[in-house]
């Protein structure tokens, strides 16, 4: 569960690196930040690429920021664009491999945004229990 101190510090947090979003061909820019177990916030944007399949999205830049600076247990993510758009599908699979129990709070430019979940932006997820035990 998230307060809504901690909810508003998310999405001020996602709007300030929306700010530092490197989006020259789409011009779509795109803030992330995460919320750690113990209070932490990591935050990331987009990053775009002249070989357009290169870019990374915001909310795959955090998660990723997070893990290779050793934190676990995410709690939220908040996201914030101009127009309160939603997270692809891509991102929506990494959120569910290492945040699954997120909340998810979408922004738009003005700071308003809307409450969901990982579990309801993908139900029904491939959640790899079918490979082989990882070690
Ligand atoms: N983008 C994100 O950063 N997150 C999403 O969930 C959707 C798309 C970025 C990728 C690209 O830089 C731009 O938005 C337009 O697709």
């Amino acid at each position: 569960m998230t307060s809504d101190e901690q909810r508003s510090r998310l999405v001020s947090a996602a709007l300030a690196a929306r700010e530092h979003s490197y989006a020259p061909y789409s011009r779509y820019r795109v803030g992330s930040a995460l919320l750690t177990a113990d209070g932490s916030i990591v935050t990331g944007c987009n990053v775009e690429n002249a070989s357009y399949g290169a870019t990374i999205c915001a909310e795959r830049v955090a998660l990723t920021r997070a893990v290779a600076e050793g934190r676990s247990g995410f709690v939220a993510m908040a996201v914030a664009t101009a127009d309160g758009g939603s997270p692809c599908g891509i991102c929506r699979q990494v959120m569910v491999e290492l945040g699954p129990e997120m909340d998810v709070f979408i922004s738009d430019n003005t700071g308003a945004f809307r409450a969901t979940t990982v579990r309801d932006l993908l139900p029904d997820s491939f959640d790899g229990s079918g490979l082989i035990t990882p070690h």
